[in-house]
């Protein structure tokens, strides 16, 4: 492979796509979690060039910082206010050594489907034939729109037409309306001799039906002064379709999605629902996990070998470990431990941290919450800014109080140590390792060691109330047939309301706070 490691790769992206009706340069819109630039350059460096060049200039403010960021090495060249494809290779070509000699690569900012495997296939058929240029073309049966590849006998590449000009050859009796029913069309993605690409350009002119400096006609020139220009023909049409407009962007997409979960099942991973399921480029999945109908695997997640993820799950860059399940669930930057169990209905947001074997359960949002090996969150609870120790349990209802209304705090449960239902710790504060909280807790100091905490509102019953105040109600006559005392004749005092111990005593000695296994 690395013999046909190209000089260089230029990628045009300075066209202004106006048809996507956006604010954002086309070439920013993302697919399967990468700019469509993002896919050009992926594709590119996958070559291994030695130079690597962006040509820019349609909101260059916003496409020069994302290209150094996707890819540090990457040459910014500004294309300047000479339009055309061939005036953009010539401003790629000024970021790059003056003598550079070899094999360069051009290809478009807009072409996402294309791989490094079709690019290298193309730098070594152009290499072994000693092409001065190689095209790749596709035969399309509609080929409105592009320039059409015009063959000599001898099958080498004797120029290339476009639409535009041979549209307006039609209007003048011009021998180019002949290339209108030519159907082999170009892509637009070549393969150069450095110095007859640049001793090309310089002779080419704007004299054309769109007033732009061609690159098209490198090949006419090159084939002129007797130089060898073949096509290199491409079966998968997908491989270079540009995007143009909203609806080739979801068209690609789709595309785009399609192979990359038919690579993953390939690779021994079940995928129960193809068209449902979405998995960005960069994501990686272990062996024999299953991935279930509705799930949205998305940038960069990472999933172990024989998880079960979904149904109807979106997972942002987050991490599953091996045999973890997670059902129904929303996360973002988050860990999930191997073994571990998230969902039904969880939304697991950044920074959340889930160990071996724990459980995040239904209707729980956590942020910024490490929850240990074996801890468990199993219902309904908001935990942020928290750290859950191992073995240690959450009832139900439990709302981690993190938040002041000027800054965040931070609470910690220890290890074993179990929250009782419908408690709200009051950040910051610590409950240490072994210790209980009794359901129904505002918990606002410290629990040290092998203590309860209770702060809930003593509990008083009031004999004969039911008879009192709802007589003739069926609560009443099923408090007298289950032998209720009668009405009392005054308004009970304190002394005939029975106080509760505030740890509960009247409660059975099976007592766990009302906490959840
Ligand atoms: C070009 C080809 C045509 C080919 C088609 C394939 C030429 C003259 N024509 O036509 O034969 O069939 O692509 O899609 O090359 N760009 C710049 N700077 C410019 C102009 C364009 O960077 O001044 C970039 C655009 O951002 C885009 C690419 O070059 O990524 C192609 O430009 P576009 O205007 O779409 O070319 P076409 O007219 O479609
Ligand atoms: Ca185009």
């Amino acid at each position: 492979m690395s013999e046909n490691r190209p000089a260089a790769v230029i990628i045009l992206a300075a066209g202004e796509g106006t048809r996507m009706k956006s604010k954002t340069p086309k070439v920013l819109h993302p697919i399967g979690g990468r700019s469509l630039v993002g896919h050009a350059m992926h594709a590119a460096r996958g070559t291994h060039p030695a130079h690597l060049a962006v040509v820019v200039r349609h909101r260059r403010e916003l496409v020069a910082p994302h290209v150094t960021e996707t890819d540090p090495d990457a040459l910014i060249a500004d294309q300047d206010e000479i339009k055309g494809t061939g005036r953009a290779v010539e401003c790629g070509l000024e970021v790059l050594p003056a003598d550079l000699t070899g094999t360069v690569l051009v290809t478009y900012g807009d072409v996402p489907l294309l791989t490094t495997q079709t690019l290298q296939a193309l730098t070594r058929a152009h290499e072994e034939a000693g092409n001065a240029v190689t095209v790749i073309t596709s035969i399309l049966d509609n080929p409105h729109g592009y320039g059409r590849v015009v063959r000599d006998t001898d099958g080498q590449v004797q120029r290339i037409v476009e639409q535009k000009d041979a549209l307006a050859a039609r209007e003048t009796g011009g021998q180019d309306a002949a290339a209108l029913d030519i159907q082999e069309i170009n892509s637009g993605i070549y393969a150069f001799d450095a110095q007859v690409l640049r001793e090309s350009l310089a002779q080419v002119g704007t004299d054309n039906a769109q007033g732009e400096k061609y690159l098209t006609d490198v090949l006419g020139l090159a084939r002129d002064a007797g130089r060898a220009v073949r096509a290199h023909v491409v079966e998968d049409r997908w491989q270079s379709e540009g995007v143009n407009d909203r609806v080739q962007l979801a068209t690609l997409g789709r595309i785009l999605n399609e192979r990359n979960v038919e690579r993953w099942q390939r690779a021994g991973v079940t995928v129960v629902d193809p068209a449902t399921t979405w998995i960005d480029a960069d994501v990686t999945i272990g062996q024999d996990t299953v991935i279930r109908p509705g799930t949205q695997l998305l940038g960069a997640t990472t999933i172990g070998e024989s998880a079960v993820i979904g149904p109807d799950t979106t997972l942002t860059s987050v991490q599953v470990g091996d045999g973890a399940s997670v059902v129904r669930t929303q996360a973002e930057l988050a860990v999930i431990g191997p073994e571990a169990t998230v969902g039904p209905f969880s939304y697991l947001r950044p920074g959340t941290e889930l160990g071996a074997k724990g459980k995040i359960g239904g209707f729980v949002e956590t942020k910024n919450a490490v929850i240990e090996d074996g801890a468990k969150v199993p219902h309904l609870t908001y935990a942020g800014d928290a750290t859950i120790r191992e073995g240690a349990n959450i009832g139900a209802g439990t709302i981690f109080a993190n938040y002041d209304g000027v800054n965040k705090h931070h609470t910690t449960i220890g290890r074993h140590s179990f929250v009782g239902s419908n408690s709200v710790l009051v950040a910051p504060v610590n409950v240490a390792d072994g210790a209980y909280v009794g359901a129904g807790s505002a918990v606002t100091s410290d629990v040290e060691p092998g203590q309860i905490a209770v702060s809930r509102a003593r509990q008083r019953n009031i004999d004969g109330w039911v008879a009192r105040k709802r007589p003739g109600t069926g609560t009443a006559d099923a408090a007298a047939a289950a032998g209720a005392s009668g009405p009392a004749p005054t308004e009970p005092s304190d002394a005939t309301a029975h106080d509760q111990d505030q740890a509960g005593t009247r409660h059975t000695a099976t007592e766990p706070e009302g906490g959840q296994a």
